[in-house]
């Protein structure tokens, strides 16, 4: 206890003498030991720094989460003598609120890692868990155990959350129920539900938080990937639809998100580079829905820095990319001491103003807006933004209140750090159903986390939607490519290999060349790995009509490609995944969405689209053992066609001097070394997709059939092109008509129909 008295005198001592001499005081590190722990320090000893203890999983810093190095050279809260800093052991919210059950074991406390099970009185019937274990981060695993008797109510019993108590026992129509939590736990959700007509409770179940109870990243995931599709779609039932939904976005209502990140000083560098990664890989998954909101992006403390602001997408074609730069190439000022949070809702107000000034009341009523802020809510500047907030939704209700408006604003709150203020930010969340109060430990893995909200089950129809990096783990190539199949045709004793693309849940489109004459469906094995059985069997298949490889041999083509397409459609239908999906193809409503082309689009802007340079960067993939790999070509278009078909004249089998007879114009052309040394195709490759990614979408724009010239090994693989050598692949859209004729088929009840634009 000596030193301890010692060491306060010596730095008050220490402080004084730099006040003197212009100099701030800094901290010392002396009784800052944390025991079990460590800590660390947000800049060293100044003034300002935060000093942030650390725990092993399943422990939380006790008595203080971080302390402040203030400018006497102190730390706030200064440690106290009798309650020495260590690292407490997880503790989870009382279980033994369940009703009419009971709880085994009965404790007082329980910990992390204790398990509990439930059971009912005779004659009630339990939902939810009926076993669950106390997780590292102060949560229950499983769902809140129920027992309850069918007693005729509307509503089902709601149950009571670990750690809550709750009012309301009638469970009718607009019947309401409450809940608080008790002792020094805090609610995170509804705080009150009430019985609806379709037999539901509003809002969402609510939890009892310690301030050491942390959201997962996948609880946030679902959690707030559900809420913002939710904000960025309206699910439409369509009838002949097998998914039974399908994503609609409100076409004339303009989406406005508004994005703020906390960069006070009590955050720190690395804070921010995953913040910011956290905000491109947000706005980029945002991107990959068929909408285009604009977007408010700042970064504050006391001050604010605008990086993105909502009035330039008004006259300027805002671009994806240029939103990322802009965020990336923020760079934090020095001066940045303070928290401003009002700051932040009152420029949000002001550029909602401007909007309803610039469109009007009439159109504004269709502006939805969603405000997504991320901060530790220690404001200390500019007042509580609770006013701000107040005024904001006043504005988009328009002065109504009740679910009919609230859907137009939705306020998210991510706290994050290591010592939040929850009872400041909690009220300024708005929005109707979904949690909107997330509560992280760090940033840092947040990207993944938004990364993830595109994998659920509303997303799984859009055609083209992939994994544009390594995800890890053995399915990783198949997520990249999810719509890739392995194509085995066993003949005669003779196995030929081909790959093809996933168009539709039950057809995948391939070479017709892969067939020949005289092979049956039972002769050939798709391979497909969905999760529910890699191979597939074929049900039937269609090649082209107009394929026939003799048609010009009096014209002195050996083999004639044209029309080299066939679609082999499944026994049964693959399970849409994030490892097993459709690519998107020429002239269907879903390419036209996931081009983003808005209102009536034809199959000529798509092409002008896809293949608008005359030099085209594609590509197709080849099979390299049990995996698949990249080629990069170029399609050779307008004036550059000529030159690359010409090289058709010296593949073998080719006696005429006309390079169109063998190559039509249903034909697009790649390879050679000019002005790109292109990648060739090899025999394996055969019906396989050339394609082109549109952000996060795969569309298919033709399909490998024939080279002229086999510079391969037998085993394949990615191999360049020479200087003659060249590629030649049906361009699709010059084949939509048998397209449409089988996948846009809706004069039958086998499988969903693709839309397909009507020119
Ligand atoms: C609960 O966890 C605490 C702390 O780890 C432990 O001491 C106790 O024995 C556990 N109780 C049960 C019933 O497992
Ligand atoms: C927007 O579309 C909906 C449904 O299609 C329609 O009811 C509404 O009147 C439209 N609003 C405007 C402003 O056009
Ligand atoms: C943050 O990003 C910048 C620029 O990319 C980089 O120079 C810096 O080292 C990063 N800082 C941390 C702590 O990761
Ligand atoms: C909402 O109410 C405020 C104050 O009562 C009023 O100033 C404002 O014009 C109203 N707004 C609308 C859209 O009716």
């Amino acid at each position: 206890m000596g030193i301890s008295v010692h060491w306060s005198w010596l730095a008050a001592l220490s402080c004084l003498l730099c006040m003197g001499g212009e100099v701030r005081c800094e901290c010392t590190e002396t009784n800052m030991q944390i025991e079990g722990g460590d800590y660390k320090l947000t800049k060293q000893l100044k003034a300002g720094s935060m000093l942030v203890y650390n725990c092993p999983e399943g422990y939380y810093p006790y008595p203080a989460m971080t302390r402040l190095c203030q400018p006497s050279g102190s730390w706030r809260p200064a440690p106290k003598r009798f309650t020495p800093q260590r690292c407490r052991i997880v503790e989870c919210p009382d279980p033994s609120v369940l009703e009419y059950g009971n709880v085994s074991p009965p404790q007082e406390k329980y910990f992390v890692d204790n398990e509990t099970t439930y059971e009912c009185y005779s004659g009630y019937t339990m939902r939810g868990s009926s076993s669950r274990v106390c997780l590292p981060n102060g949560k229950w695993s499983g769902s809140t155990p129920i027992c309850s008797r069918d007693s005729g109510d509307h509503c089902a019993d709601p149950g009571i959350p670990a750690g809550a108590s709750r009012t309301g026992n009638i469970f009718g129509i607009d019947d309401t129920v409450r809940y608080s939590c008790n002792g020094n736990l805090f609610l995170v959700g509804s705080k009150e539900r009430v019985c609806q007509e379709n037999g539901q409770w509003s809002g969402k179940e609510p939890a009892c938080y310690y301030k050491h109870t942390y959201d997962t990243s996948l609880e946030v995931s679902e959690a707030f990937g559900s809420a913002i599709k939710n904000s960025l779609t309206t699910l439409e039932p369509t009838g002949d639809i097998q998914e039974g939904r399908k994503i609609r976005v409100s076409k004339n209502g303009t989406l406005n998100i508004y994005i703020a990140v906390d960069i006070s000083e009590s955050i720190t560098e690395k804070h921010i580079n995953d913040s910011k990664k956290a905000i491109t890989t947000l706005i980029s998954k945002i991107s990959a829905f068929s909408v285009n909101p604009n977007y408010e992006i700042l970064f504050f403390s006391s001050d604010m820095f605008e990086v993105v602001n909502i009035v330039d997408f008004w006259d300027q074609d805002m671009v994806l990319s240029t939103i990322k730069d802009r965020v990336n190439n923020f760079v934090v000022g020095d001066k940045n001491t303070g928290t401003n949070l009002n700051q932040v809702f009152r420029t949000f107000e002001e550029r909602m103003g401007l909007i309803k000034e610039r469109v009007g009341e009439e159109a504004f009523k269709e502006h939805r807006h969603v405000i997504i802020i991320f901060t530790d809510g220690a404001y200390n500047m500019g007042g509580s933004p609770v006013y701000s907030v107040k005024r904001i939704k006043n504005m988009v209700y328009m002065n109504n209140t009740g679910p009919s408006r609230e859907e137009y604003l939705d306020i998210y709150i991510f706290a994050i750090g290591e010592e939040l203020f929850d009872e400041d930010l909690k009220p300024l969340t708005a929005g109707i159903g979904d949690k909107h109060y997330f509560r992280m430990k760090d940033v840092e893995n947040l990207h993944e986390t938004f990364d993830s909200i595109i994998d659920e089950e509303d997303v799984k129809g859009l055609c083209g939607l992939h994994k544009d990096y390594d995800t890890g783990g053995k399915d990783s190539k198949r997520k990249r490519y999810p719509w890739v199949a392995f194509i085995i045709v066993q003949k005669d004793g003779i196995s030929k290999k081909c790959l093809g693309s996933l168009v539709s849940p039950d057809f995948v489109l391939t070479a017709a060349h892969c067939f020949p004459f005289g092979t049956l469906p039972e002769n050939i094995i798709v391979e497909i790995d969905d999760g529910d059985g890699k191979v597939k069997k074929v049900k039937t298949f269609k090649t082209h009509d107009n394929y026939d490889i003799n048609a010009k041999v009096e014209e002195k083509v050996k083999e004639f490609y044209d029309y080299d397409v066939a679609l082999l459609q499944l026994e049964k239908p693959v399970v849409i995944s994030t490892a097993a999906r459709p690519i998107c193809i020429p002239c269907t409503k879903e390419t036209s969405e996931a081009l983003k082309l808005v209102g009536a689009s034809t199959c000529k802007q798509q092409e002008q689209l896809l293949l608008k340079t005359h030099l085209e960067k594609l590509t197709f993939l080849t099979r390299t053992s049990n995996t698949v790999n990249e080629k990069d070509v170029h399609a050779k278009l307008g004036e550059n066609r000529g030159e690359c078909i010409r090289h058709a004249l010296s593949a073998p089998g080719i006696d005429t001097d006309n390079p169109e007879v063998p190559v039509t114009e249903n034909f697009l052309c790649t390879g050679g070394r000019n002005p790109y040394r292109d990648h060739i195709s090899c025999p394996g490759d055969s019906g396989g997709a050339v394609f082109k990614n549109y952000e996060h979408r795969t569309i298919q724009v033709a399909l490998v059939s024939w080279g002229s010239k086999n510079l391969c090994t037998s085993s394949g693989g990615v191999v360049e092109s020479d200087d003659t050598s060249r590629d030649f692949h049906i361009n699709l859209f010059r084949v939509v008509p048998f397209l449409k004729s089988v996948l846009g088929n809706d004069d039958q009840d086998e499988y969903a129909p693709l839309e397909f634009l009507e020119i």
